[in-house]
C-alpha cells in the first residue's frame, strides 16, 4: 500500500531556511538582488494599509539591518508613480488587497493576479512583478489577503533571510550576510490550516512575574511586555492569545495592552474561565456581589456587559460560560444554568459587538466539571467553537463525534505544555515530547477540531520547542501527515536555530531530550524510580543523559560566541537541568541502598548527590547571569521535593544516609537482581554480563577473590577494597562461555572470598538453543521484552495499516494505526502485527501490554486492543476505562505518572515456538512495549530491556 508516505522531503535550499515554507530566498544567486549590490533596498508600504502591516514593515527593515548590516528603506508612499527616492535601488512592495494603494493598483493595471488568495483568510502570495511602476523594472511584491496575511507574507521573509522568530525571546543569533536575492517564483501561501492558533501564558508565578516585574518597572504586565510576546507570535505564524491571569488584568494592567494587541493584529481572548473578556482579578474586583450566576444573575451580566464593550473596538474571540470563581468549579451551576449564562451572553454580544453572531468569534470548553454539565444534555448554540479540553497532560479527553461534526462554529483545542494540578505540576522546564504532540494534534486534525487551537506554556520561556512545533502544524498541517514528520520538523528546526552545520546532532540531541524527559516529569522524579538493583537501568538512563549532554555541550563548543546564548537556551540548559536531576536521584538512590547495606561508599554516593543539588542551582545561576542578566528569575521555579500536587515552596534535598560507623565489619556482597546469595538465570539469549558487588563496610584495606567453574568468567577475579572512595565497592562481571559450559541446565557456585570472609553465589545457567530456523525473540530470565516496531510481520487491511511513529513512547517507538479516521477493526481479520517467540518455560504467561496515555475520545469507541497466542481466540483488552467527561478514568494517574498506560492478559503457553498476536481495535492505540513474563520480570521503571531476536540478520543489533 503507498496510501502512507513516510518520506519527507527536507526544503533545505541555499540556507535560506523557514522551516517548512517554500523558499523566496538564495544567498547565492536570484533574480533580484536584495542586499549587496549597489544601493539599499526600499521596502514600499502604503500609508493606507493597517497600522499592524506598517509597523511589521519596520520589523523586516531591521532584520535586514540584523542581517546584512544595513536595515531596508522604508517608503511609506500612496501612489505608483516614481520618484527619485524610489528608482535608485531595489525595492520591495508589501501590502494588503484592497487595503493598500500601491498593491490595488498593481491589481487594477493587470501586472498583479491576486485571485488565488483573494478574500482567503490570512492568506498572502510573493513573486517578482515586472515593471510595477515607472522607472522600476521590478520589484518583489508581497500581497496579503488580509492584515495578518501581509504580515505571515513580510515575516516569511525575515525567517528566510535569517532571523528567527526566537530571536529576542531565546537568542537566536542570526547568520550576517553580504548578498540576499529573492528568487523567481511565485509563490501562493493558502489560509492557515487552524483558523485561531495561539498560546496561553499561564501559572506565571514565580518565573515569569518575577522577570517581568524586575525587567519592565515592577507594575505588572505592561504593553512593553505585551508587544515582545504579540511580535514573537506573528513572527511564529500564530494569531490568537490567553494573558497572564493568575494576578493581572490584561485590559487595566495598562491601558495600552488591548488596543496594542488588535493594531499588532494579536486576536485576544480570556482563558476559558473567563468569559466575555474579563478577567479572573477583575470578577472579584469589579463585579458587584457574588460571582454566582443563581444568585447574582443581573450584576453578573452587567459585568459581562462593560468586558464585551471593552473589547468590541478589537478583534477578540471571546470566551463564553463560566465557572465558579477562581478557575475552580461553581457550586451551584449545572447544565440548565449553564445554558442560561451562554444565553445571556450571547444577548450581549448581539447587543454591542454585532447583531450578527456568526460573526462574532466565540468558544464553550467543556473543562472539567463543564464538562459534565454537557455529557448530561447541555446544548451549546451552534456558533460557538466547543473547545475539547486535553486531560492536561497532553491527551485529548474527547474529539468530535460524527453528531458534532457540520456544526458552523467548529471545534477546536485547549492543550496543555505546563499545568498546575493533579497528578503534579509540571512548569519548570520542558517535559514534552513532540511525537506525542504530532501524534495528538494528527488525530485532532483529521478529527476535524480546527477553530482554534491554544495551548498553555506556563512562563513561555523555556517551552521554545514545543511551542514552534505546536504552532508550525496549526500553521499548515499538510507538511505533518506523516508519523515520522517530528524527525524532519526536528532537522528543520534545528537548521533554522543554529545553521545546517549542526543540525543533524542538534535534532538528534532534542529527540532524544524530548523522550528522556518525558518518561517521567522532573516534577514526579525521585530516588525510588529508576531501579539501582535490575537490568542496569538507572546507570542505563544515566549513560543516555550524559551521553547526550556530552554531545551537546560539543555542539555547544562548535559554534560562534554570538549562538551559544540561543543554544544555551534551547537546548543544553535542559540537557545539563535534566541530567542533574538523574544525577540527584540516582546517587541517592545508590546511597539509600548502600547506607542500609553498610557500604562505606554509601558516604561517596551521598556527597555526590550533594554535589547534584549544588550543581542545579548553580545551572540557574547561569541562566539568570548570561546576557547582563537578560533572563533573570526564568529560573524561579521549584522542582525538587515534592511531596503532593502543589509545588514545594523551596527546593530541598534529598534525604542521604550514612552507615554506621566501623572500622573493623568484614567485606559484604550484593548481586544483581537484588540477592545476596543467587544471580539470576543466565542463558545465551540474555545479558552477556551480571555483576557482584563485593564492598568494604570498614575503613581497612582487604583483599577479595572469586572463583567459579571454568566457563564462568569473572571479571576480575581479583582485587583490593580500599577504604572509603571509587574502590571500596568493586563491582565483578559474570559472563558464560557457551560452547564449554554443559548442555542443558545446570548450577554454578561463584565462591567469593573478601576480607577473609566467604560468600557462596549460586548461578544457574541453561545451555539450552532454539530450534534450528527459528526467528524471532527468545526468552530469557524468564522474560521476552518486545520493542513493538520489531513486529515479525504486520498485515494491512483494504483500509488500514501499521505504521511506527520513530522516537514515540518511552524507549525507541509507537506503533499504531493508520489512517486515524478508519472504523472500529474487527480482529482476528483486521489488520494485525505478529511476534515470533520462543519460550521456555511452560506456564501461564503474563503478557503486559505498554501503550500510550492516549485517552477515549470517542466514548462509544474505547480504546482497544486484542491479543492472543498461536491459533487462540483473540482476547479484547480494554485498556482506558470510560469515564464521563471531566472526570478521569480510574488509571488515569498512574497512566500519566508512567506516560503510559498498561494492561495485562493471561495465557498458557508451552515450551517452543509460538506466535504472539497484537490487534489495535480503534485508531489512537498506540503501542509502546509487549513484555511476556514467564516469572521472571523484575522490578523496574521502564520495564526489562528488549529481548534478543536471532534469525532476523542484522536486525538483531539495531
Ligand atoms: C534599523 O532598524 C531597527 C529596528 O527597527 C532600529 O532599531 C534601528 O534604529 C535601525 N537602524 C538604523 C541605522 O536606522
Ligand atoms: C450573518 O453573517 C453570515 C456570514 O457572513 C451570513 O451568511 C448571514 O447571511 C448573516 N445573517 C444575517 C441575518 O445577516
Ligand atoms: C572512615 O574514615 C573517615 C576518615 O577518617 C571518616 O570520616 C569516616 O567516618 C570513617 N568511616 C567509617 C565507616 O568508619
Ligand atoms: C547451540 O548452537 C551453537 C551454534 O550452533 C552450538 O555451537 C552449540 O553447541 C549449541 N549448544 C547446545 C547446548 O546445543
Amino acid at each position: 500500500m503507498t496510501r502512507l508516505i513516510f518520506i519527507i522531503v527536507l526544503c533545505l535550499i541555499s540556507s535560506a531556511v523557514g522551516i517548512g515554507q517554500e523558499a523566496i530566498i538564495s544567498f547565492t544567486s536570484g533574480a533580484l538582488q536584495l542586499a549587496g549590490g549597489k544601493s539599499i533596498t526600499s521596502l514600499f508600504l502604503s500609508s493606507a494599509d493597517f497600522p499592524g502591516v506598517l509597523r511589521a514593515g519596520q520589523d523586516l527593515s531591521g532584520d535586514f539591518g540584523r542581517v546584512t548590516g544595513n536595515n531596508l528603506t522604508v517608503v511609506t508612499k500612496d501612489q505608483t508613480t516614481t520618484d527619485t527616492s524610489s528608482s535608485s535601488g531595489p525595492v520591495i512592495i508589501a501590502g494588503t488587497i484592497g487595503k493598500s494603494t500601491l498593491i490595488d493598483s498593481l491589481v487594477s493595471a493587470g501586472k498583479l493576479d491576486v485571485s488565488s488568495i483573494n478574500g482567503q483568510w490570512e492568506a498572502f502570495q510573493t513573486q517578482i512583478v515586472a515593471n510595477p511602476m515607472a522607472g522600476l523594472a521590478s520589484a518583489l511584491v508581497i500581497a496579503g489577503s488580509d492584515k495578518r496575511g501581509t504580515i505571515y507574507g513580510i515575516y516569511d521573509i525575515s525567517e528566510q533571510i535569517g532571523v528567527s522568530p526566537w530571536y529576542w525571546f531565546a537568542d537566536v543569533a542570526t547568520t550576517q550576510q553580504t548578498n540576499i536575492y529573492a528568487l523567481d517564483v511565485h509563490k501562493v501561501q493558502a489560509s492557515p490550516s487552524v483558523k485561531y492558533r495561539g498560546i496561553f501564558l499561564n501559572d506565571e508565578q514565580p518565573a515569569l512575574t518575577n522577570w517581568v516585574k524586575e525587567k519592565y518597572g515592577g507594575v505588572g504586565y505592561v504593553s512593553g511586555f505585551y508587544s515582545r510576546v504579540f511580535e514573537l507570535l506573528l513572527r511564529l505564524r500564530a494569531n490568537y492569545l490567553w494573558p497572564t491571569m493568575w494576578d493581572s488584568m490584561f485590559a487595566l494592567d495598562d491601558v495600552k495592552n488591548q488596543p496594542l494587541a488588535d493594531t499588532y493584529g494579536i486576536v485576544m481572548g480570556t482563558s476559558h474561565t473567563e468569559p466575555l473578556m474579563r478577567s479572573t482579578k477583575e470578577q472579584s474586583k469589579y463585579c458587584t456581589g457574588a460571582w454566582d450566576w443563581s444568585t447574582n444573575k443581573a450584576n453578573i451580566i452587567t459585568f459581562l456587559t462593560e468586558g464585551a464593550k471593552r473589547a468590541e473596538p478589537y478583534e477578540s474571540l471571546y470566551s463564553m460560560g463560566m465557572r465558579g470563581s477562581g478557575d475552580t468549579a461553581s457550586p451551584t451551576l449545572n447544565a440548565a444554568a449553564l445554558e442560561d449564562v451562554i444565553s445571556e451572553q450571547q444577548k450581549i454580544l448581539t447587543s454591542v459587538v454585532n447583531n450578527n453572531l456568526s460573526l462574532v468569534p466565540q468558544l464553550w470548553c467543556p473543562y472539567k466539571e463543564v464538562g459534565g454539565y454537557y455529557q448530561k444534555g447541555m446544548t451549546v448554540p451552534d456558533d460557538i467553537t466547543i473547545l475539547w479540553p486535553d486531560d492536561n497532560v497532553g491527551n485529548m479527553q474527547r474529539l468530535p463525534i460524527p453528531s458534532e461534526l457540520g456544526r458552523s462554529g467548529g471545534g477546536g483545542v485547549y492543550y496543555h505544555f505546563d499545568y498546575v494540578g493533579d497528578p503534579r505540576n509540571y512548569k519548570w522546564i520542558n517535559t514534552i515530547l513532540p511525537q506525542k504532540t504530532w501524534e495528538q494534534m494528527h488525530l485532532t486534525y483529521a478529527r476535524d477540531a480546527r477553530k482554534i487551537w491554544i495551548v498553555n506554556v506556563g512562563d513561555l520561556k523555556p517551552l521554545e520547542l514545543p511551542i514552534s512545533h505546536f504552532l508550525d502544524m496549526a500553521y499548515d498541517m499538510t507538511l505533518f501527515s506523516s508519523p515520522d514528520s517530528t524527525t524532519s520538523w526536528l532537522a528543520q528546526w534545528a537548521t533554522r536555530e543554529f545553521g545546517s552545520a549542526v543540525s543533524t546532532a542538534t535534532a538528534s540531541v532534542m529527540d532524544r531530550y524530548g523522550r528522556f524527559a518525558n518518561r517521567r516529569k522532573y516534577e514526579l522524579l525521585d530516588a525510588t524510580i529508576y531501579s539501582v538493583v535490575n537490568y542496569n537501568e538507572a546507570d542505563t538512563v544515566l549513560n543516555e543523559w550524559e551521553t547526550m549532554v556530552a554531545n551537546a555541550q560539543k555542539i555547544y563548543d562548535s559554534l560562534p560566541a554570538n549562538a551559544q546564548p540561543g543554544f544555551f537556551e534551547l537546548v543544553l540548559h535542559p540537557c545539563k537541568a535534566g541530567y542533574i536531576l538523574h544525577q540527584l536521584y540516582v546517587n541517592t538512590a545508590k546511597n539509600n541502598l548502600y547506607a542500609k547495606q553498610n557500604r562505606v561508599s554509601a558516604a561517596m554516593y551521598g556527597a555526590n548527590a550533594v554535589s547534584a543539588y549544588a550543581a542545579d542551582s548553580a545551572l540557574a545561576t547561569t541562566y539568570h547571569k548570561m546576557l547582563g542578566g537578560k533572563w533573570d528569575h526564568m529560573m524561579d521555579q521549584t522542582h525538587i521535593g515534592y511531596t503532593n500536587w502543589q509545588q514545594p515552596a523551596s527546593n530541598s534535598m534529598p534525604a542521604q544516609s550514612y552507615p554506621a560507623k566501623s572500622t573493623t565489619a568484614a567485606p559484604g556482597v550484593f548481586v544483581d537482581g537484588g540477592s545476596a546469595t543467587a544471580l539470576p538465570m543466565m542463558d545465551p539469549y540474555g545479558p552477556a554480563t551480571r555483576w557482584i558487588d563485593i564492598y568494604s563496610k570498614g575503613n581497612t584495606t582487604s583483599t577479595f577473590t572469586v572463583t567459579s567453574d571454568a566457563w564462568v568468567t569473572l571479571t576480575p577475579s581479583s582485587g583490593t577494597l580500599t577504604p572509603p572512595g571509587k574502590t571500596s565497592d568493586q563491582r565483578v562481571l559474570v559472563s558464560v562461555d557457551w560452547a564449554s559450559a554443559p548442555a542443558g541446565a545446570s548450577n554454578s557456585k561463584i565462591g567469593v572470598n573478601a576480607g577473609g570472609s566467604a560468600f557462596s553465589i549460586s548461578l544457574p545457567l541453561r545451555n539450552t538453543n532454539v530450534t534450528a530456523g527459528f526467528s524471532g525473540f527468545v526468552e530469557s530470565d524468564q522474560t521476552i521484552s518486545i520493542e513493538p516496531e520489531h513486529w515479525s510481520s504486520a498485515t494491512s487491511s483494504s483500509d488500514a495499516e501499521y505504521g511506527i511513529i520513530p522516537g514515540y513512547g518511552r524507549s525507541l517507538s509507537g506503533v499504531t494505526l493508520f489512517p486515524v479516521t478508519i472504523a472500529t477493526q474487527t480482529p482476528p481479520t483486521s489488520a494485525k502485527l505478529t511476534y515470533n517467540i520462543f519460550l521456555f518455560t511452560p506456564t501461564t504467561a503474563s503478557i503486559t501490554v505498554h501503550l500510550a496515555t492516549s485517552m477515549n475520545t470517542d466514548h462509544s469507541r474505547p480504546l482497544t486492543y486484542a491479543i492472543s497466542i498461536d491459533d487462540a481466540a483473540p482476547t479484547t483488552a480494554q485498556y482506558v476505562p470510560i469515564a464521563d467527561l471531566g472526570t478521569m478514568p480510574s488509571n488515569w494517574k498512574t497512566a500519566v505518572e508512567n506516560a503510559g498506560y498498561s494492561y495485562t492478559t493471561k495465557h498458557a503457553v508451552t515450551t517452543g515456538a509460538h506466535v504472539l498476536n497484537l490487534w489495535a481495535v480503534e485508531p489512537g492505540v498506540v503501542f509502546q512495549k509487549i513484555v511476556v513474563d514467564l516469572g521472571g520480570v523484575r522490578t523496574s521503571y521502564l520495564g526489562p530491556p528488549e529481548s534478543m531476536r536471532v534469525g532476523v540478520g542484522s536486525l538483531a543489533i539495531e
